[in-house]
């Protein structure tokens, strides 16, 4: 099983959106997917049809005590199956500082799901704490949305620091410009001449489109209500440079 977070310092780059579209997209190119909601506002559980919260606790899953799989839903799309977020999630940084053995924490959780699935994305919320450190450790791609301005490509240098710090092992960062607007000089000419902290990115830029904003009015991956939109084909794009 392959395992790819997305994955930010900043909130409202596009993480979710890109979450549940690579979920779907994977999903629809023959992979068993588990998405896994790691944010406590559960967008995208929202995103696929689950209103409530799952009812699950940070601390009784980071302690081992939860039997995970039971938790995991199916969705309205083939192959793609939800682990919903949780309020409780609020509580990951405290509960992983806490825990013995945090390095590991969340390879621990996820290996047992390799059994069923070929493919788990995690969507990640912000912040660069516990949670982020044992993120960077678990997952083999850790996508990136970067919104191209200096603000954003400052945080992404932030999170390289911490990588570097916290002696993650080799870097698994894939970053991609996320919500460019073409209309803007600065966002052409970032987009042109990617900095240095942008390397090694995937070559495919996620255009700011309503497409992908009306998700909340249709509950689902843009390609199922707007298969033929310039959004589903960068998805598609985003998702082939990752497979
Ligand atoms: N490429 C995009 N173009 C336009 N709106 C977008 C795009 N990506 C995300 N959004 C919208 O921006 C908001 C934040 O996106 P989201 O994916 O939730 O970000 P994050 O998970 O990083 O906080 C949402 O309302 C979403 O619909
Ligand atoms: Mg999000």
């Amino acid at each position: 099983m392959k395992t790819w977070a997305i994955y930010s310092l900043k909130g409202g780059v596009g993480k979710t959106a890109t979450a549940v579209n690579l979920a779907y997209e994977a999903a629809a190119a023959g992979h068993h997917v588990l998405l896994w909601d790691l944010d406590p506002q559960g967008a995208a559980s929202w995103y696929l049809g689950v209103d409530e919260a799952s009812g699950l606790s940070a601390k009784k899953i980071v302690a081992g005590k939860t039997a995970l799989g039971r938790h995991v839903v199916a969705t309205d799309h083939e192959r793609l199956s939800l682990l919903p977020g949780d309020r409780s999630y609020r509580e990951w940084d405290v509960r992983i500082h806490e825990a013995k053995s945090s390095r590991k924490v969340l390879e621990t959780l996820i290996e047992p799901f390799s059994e069923t699935y070929s493919l788990m994305i995690l969507d990640c919320p912000p912040g660069i704490g516990a949670l982020a450190t044992a993120i960077l450790r678990a997952a083999e791609r850790v996508v990136v949305p970067v919104v191209p301005t200096p603000l954003s490509l400052r945080a992404l240098d932030e999170v390289r620091h911490h990588v570097a710090d916290n002696k993650v092992g080799k870097t698994r960062l894939r970053p991609f410009f996320s919500m460019a607007d073409r209309r803007r000089k600065l966002h052409r000419d970032l987009i042109a001449t990617p900095p240095d902290t942008m390397h090694p990115y995937l070559d495919v830029t996620l255009d700011y489109a309503s497409d992908i904003e009306r998700m909340g009015e249709h509950r689902a991956p843009v390609a199922c209500f707007a298969p033929r939109s310039r959004a589903a084909a960068q998805y598609r794009a985003l998702y082939a440079a990752l497979g």
